[in-house]
Formats: C-alpha cells, sequence, structure tokens
C-alpha cells in the first residue's frame, strides 16, 4: 500500500496540487491571483440592495423557530439587517473581534486547495455577484445571500467557527487520499444542510436551508425528508443532491459534538477503508442510523422539483 506523508502543519502557504490528485479543472480568470480574491467586492446597484433587502425580508418570516438560535444571534451581532448587501470590510472587522474569521469575495467558483486553504486561514470565501429577480426564488449557484447571509453568522459561534477552520485543514489530507467527495458529502450535510437539536427540537444551522424559505420549513418540519442523527463514517459515505431538496439530513447535538466527531477523530484509516463512489443513497435509511423522522419521501416519489410536487 503507499504510504501518505505525515499531514504538514504550515497551513499559511497554498498546498501544492499534485498531477495524482483529482479535482474540478477550472480555470483562473486572469483578474485574480493565485489566492482567487477578487480586487474588490462589486458595487451593487440600488436595485441588487433592494433584492438582498426583499431576500433578508422574506427569510426573516420563515427562520424565527427553524434556524438555530446560533444563527439568529449572529444575524443580530453583526447587524445583518441594515439594508443593502452587507460590506466585507465591514463584516470582517465586527467578525475579527468575534472569532478572527473574515470576509473575503471570490468568483463563482474557486478551486478545491484554494478553498481549503482560505478556511484554514479563517477566511470565508463569499460569492460577489447577487441573484436577479428572475431568479429570486431560486439558484443553484451560491450567491452572495447565500455566502453571507446563510453562512456567515454561523461563523460568530466559537465552536463552529472552530470546526470550519479545521475543515479547511481537513481538505489537505483528503486530496492526498483522494477522497474530496467523501469530505465534500460531509460539508454538505452539516455546513450546507445541517440541523441540530436544542431542547429536544429540531433546528436549522445549514447555510442551504438558512438561505432559502422552501427548504427551511421541509427541512425542519416537512414529513417527506429523513431526519437521522449525525454519524460522520455514514455520511461521508452518503450520496447527495446538488440540485434538489434534500431527501435526508443528517442532526447534530451540538457543535462541540460536531466537532469531537470531527476533528478528534483519524481521518487516515477512514480514507482507507472508504470506496472511491457512495455506498447509500442520499434517501436510504440503514439499520444502524439512529432515526429521528423516518421520511415517507412523498416529494421525492412524485418527481420532486420540476414535477409540480409540493414540498411536504
Ligand atoms: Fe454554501
Amino acid at each position: 500500500m503507499a504510504t501518505i506523508a505525515p499531514q504538514e502543519q504550515d497551513f499559511t502557504a497554498l498546498p501544492e496540487m499534485p498531477a495524482d490528485v483529482f479535482t474540478a479543472p477550472l480555470k483562473k480568470p486572469a483578474h485574480v491571483g493565485d489566492d482567487w480574491l477578487e480586487p474588490k467586492q462589486t458595487d451593487y446597484t440600488a436595485e441588487d440592495d433592494a433584492i438582498w433587502n426583499d431576500l433578508f425580508a422574506r427569510q426573516m418570516g420563515v427562520l424565527p423557530g427553524r434556524a438555530a438560535s446560533a444563527f439568529m444571534e449572529g444575524l443580530e451581532k453583526l447587524d445583518l439587517g441594515q439594508g443593502g448587501v452587507p460590506e466585507f470590510g465591514r463584516l470582517s472587522e465586527d467578525l475579527g473581534k468575534l472569532t478572527g474569521w473574515s470576509v473575503v469575495p471570490v468568483p463563482m467558483l474557486i478551486p478545491d486547495h484554494v478553498f481549503f486553504w482560505h478556511l484554514a486561514n479563517r477566511r470565508f470565501p463569499a460569492g460577489n455577484f447577487i441573484r436577479t429577480r428572475e431568479t429570486f426564488d431560486y439558484i443553484q449557484e451560491p450567491d452572495v445571500f447565500h455566502d453571507v447571509f446563510g453562512h456567515v453568522p454561523m461563523l460568530t459561534d466559537p465552536v463552529y467557527a472552530d470546526y470550519m477552520q479545521e475543515y479547511g485543514k481537513a481538505g489537505w489530507k483528503a486530496m492526498r487520499y483522494n477522497r474530496l467527495k467523501a469530505l465534500g458529502a460531509l460539508y454538505w450535510y452539516t455546513v450546507e444542510f445541517g440541523l441540530m437539536l436544542e431542547r429536544g427540537e429540531v433546528r436549522a444551522y445549514g447555510a442551504g436551508i438558512l438561505s432559502g424559505p422552501t427548504e427551511a420549513v421541509f427541512a425542519v418540519e416537512g414529513k417527506s425528508p429523513n431526519r437521522i442523527m449525525l454519524n460522520v463514517d455514514r455520511v461521508m459515505r452518503t450520496d447527495y443532491v446538488i440540485s434538489d431538496l434534500q431527501p435526508t439530513y443528517f442532526v447534530i447535538e451540538s457543535f462541540e459534538d460536531l466537532y469531537r466527531q470531527t476533528v478528534e477523530r483519524d481521518f487516515d484509516r477512514l480514507y482507507r477503508s472508504l470506496p472511491p463512489a457512495f455506498t447509500y443513497a442520499n434517501s436510504a435509511v440503514i439499520d444502524v442510523d439512529n432515526v429521528i423522522h423516518r421520511g415517507t419521501q412523498e416529494y421525492l416519489l412524485r418527481g420532486g422539483r420540476g414535477s409540480g410536487a409540493a414540498p411536504v
């Protein structure tokens, strides 16, 4: 068996990308440097700011009672509802005082190793562009509303902030084992679509849930999706869907629990035993699962997005 060099401890420099690491080939736009950072945040129009305000107001009608309290508190701490797209400089200053993170503008997609590098240095890469009225209800690409409204408030929580940094560091190892898909599934089912328990009730902390009105209700209250307690081995073997509501959500007890389950475990052993493809379908319930709610999968079975099926 090939040996994998011990993980280097210097995360300040961009990691080398050996030729035998499989990642999506992305062409770097000419105007960005090796760090893939945009020279500055976009100058938003009055219409862009109005779109932000309308998206913000819509989510505030849905999230109380469904979003994790850490998220709602983060919104307040960062004063994200002061009108218009937030200025990243102001946001970074406030966030820096709380947990040492900053928000940096990037093009729509950046390579995995650059993304990991920014996270490992407590920089959150956020898309510059904002959706239009035509794509107000749904866009697949993460825009500034998804990135800043959905992700950044969570970075005010000290334990969650540490988890995100450790996730970035973990990317190095996953690259060397060619297991980025498995690590991507962990990100998907926690950072993007994670649920947690608060006083026995399910609440959302994942940005993909928090930045959309339909999924916020579906994930927390819908009868279709499974809600299963998070087990890292299981999640990293589970397929995920990027173009529709999730058939399964994974639930953590707390951010401390998430941190323990991930940071304090031996990923070398896990990566050696993981097959290159996912083992479990995204709607599967397996016998070792600790199930909170076994979904009917009615939405999926009626055809999901595009079929006209109600997200129940
Ligand atoms: Fe996201």
